[in-house]
C-alpha cells in the first residue's frame, strides 16, 4: 500500500501541536518529528501516539534526534525550526541564525525526499522560504511559506469581535509579507458574500488591520515565544489541501516571477494548493493604494534578502 509520510523538523510548540492535530485527523500513515535537541522528538512522539487510541486515528508518530534519514521518500516537509522570537524581537531579527539552520536542514533532507513539497514557516517567513528555494534547487511550485492563511485567521478572529458574527463567516485575504508589512484587502473581504463595507467602514477596519498586523507580537508579549495553536492549524490545512489536492485558495509565500510586479522573491499572494503544491498563482487586479503596499512590502522582503548571510 502507498503509504503517506509527513516529516515535520522542529519539535517546538509548532511543530509537535502541528504533528497532533495531524495525528489526529487520521489523514496520513506516518508522522515524523525531528529535532537537534536530544529526546525532545522521541518524548513528544512517544506522547502524541498514546493520544492515537483515545482520539480513534491510525496514524503513526515517531521522533528522531538529530538524524534525517527516518524522513526518507516524505510527501511534504514542514520546517519549524530554528529560534522563535523573543519580547522586542522582530521576525526579521532572526534572518542569519535561522537562514543558516535551514540552510543545513534543507540540504540534509533535499536528496532523502527528493519529491516532497515544503511549507516553511520559520521566521523571517518570507527569507525563509526564499532560503530553501535556493538550497534545495527544485521548482518554486513546490515551496510556500505558512502566513497568510494564519493572518486572515487573525483577522476574522478580531473582525468578528467588532461586528458580531460567526468567525466562520468571514472571508478574506491578505497579501504581502508576513510582519508589519502585510498587505490588507478590504475590497476582498465578505461575510457570507455580503461586501463587509456593509458592517464597517474602511477607517474602522484600519483598527481591525492594525491589531491583526501585530497580532503575533501581541502573542510573544504575553507569552514570551511565539504563537502555536492557531499557527499549527493554519499548517494543517496546507497539508490536507495538498494531500487530498483540494485546490484551496490560501495566501501562501510564493515564489513571484514577475506577478504583480515583482521578481525573484517570496511573498503572500493567493494561491490554489494541489497535489504538486502551487497549482496557479492568482492575480488580482489591485488598485493603486493595494498596490503600493504591496510593493513597500516587497521592497521590505528584498532589503532583508540583502542582509542574508549564510552557508
Ligand atoms: C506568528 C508567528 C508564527 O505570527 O510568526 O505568530
Amino acid at each position: 500500500m502507498y503509504k503517506i509520510k509527513i516529516t515535520i523538523i522542529g519539535s517546538g510548540n509548532v511543530g509537535a501541536y502541528c504533528a497532533s492535530f495531524l495525528a489526529k485527523k487520521d489523514i496520513v500513515n506516518e508522522i515524523i518529528l525531528i529535532d537537534v535537541k536530544e529526546n525532545i522528538s522521541e518524548g513528544k512522539s512517544l506522547d502524541i501516539s498514546q493520544m492515537i487510541p483515545l482520539v480513534g486515528s491510525n496514524t503513526k508518530v515517531h521522533g528522531y534526534t538529530n538524524d534525517y534519514s527516518p524522513s526518507i521518500n516524505s510527501e511534504i516537509i514542514v520546517i519549524t525550526c530554528g529560534i522563535p522570537r523573543k519580547k522586542g524581537m522582530s521576525r526579521d531579527d532572526l534572518v542569519n541564525i535561522n537562514g543558516n539552520i535551514i540552510s543545513i536542514v534543507v540540504k540534509e533532507v533535499i536528496n532523502l525526499s527528493p519529491n516532497a513539497k515544503f511549507i516553511i514557516v520559520s521566521n523571517p517567513l518570507d527569507i525563509m522560504t526564499y532560503v530553501s528555494y535556493i538550497k534545495s534547487n527544485i521548482s518554486s511550485s513546490r515551496i510556500v511559506g505558512m502566513a497568510g492563511i494564519l493572518d486572515s485567521a487573525r483577522y476574522r478572529f478580531f473582525l468578528s469581535k467588532k461586528i458580531g458574527v460567526s468567525p466562520i463567516d468571514i472571508q478574506s485575504l491578505l497579501l504581502g509579507g508576513h510582519g508589519d508589512t502585510m498587505v490588507p484587502l478590504y475590497r476582498y473581504t465578505s461575510v457570507s458574500g455580503i461586501p463587509i463595507k456593509e458592517f464597517i467602514s474602511e477607517i474602522d477596519n484600519d483598527q481591525i488591520i492594525y491589531k491583526t498586523r501585530k497580532g503575533g507580537e501581541e502573542l510573544v508579549n504575553y507569552l514570551g515565544t511565539s504563537a502555536w495553536f492557531a499557527p499549527s492549524v493554519s499548517i494543517v490545512n496546507m497539508i490536507e489541501s495538498i494531500l487530498k489536492d483540494s485546490k484551496r485558495i490560501f495566501s501562501c509565500s510564493s515564489f513571484l516571477n514577475g506577478e504583480y510586479g515583482v521578481s525573484d522573491i517570496f511573498l503572500g499572494v493567493p494561491v490554489i494548493l494541489g497535489k504538486d503544491g502551487v497549482d496557479k498563482i492568482i492575480e488580482l487586479k489591485l488598485n493603486d493604494n493595494e498596490m503600493k503596499l504591496f510593493h513597500k512590502s516587497a521592497k521590505h522582503v528584498k532589503n532583508i534578502i540583502k542582509k542574508l548571510n549564510i552557508k
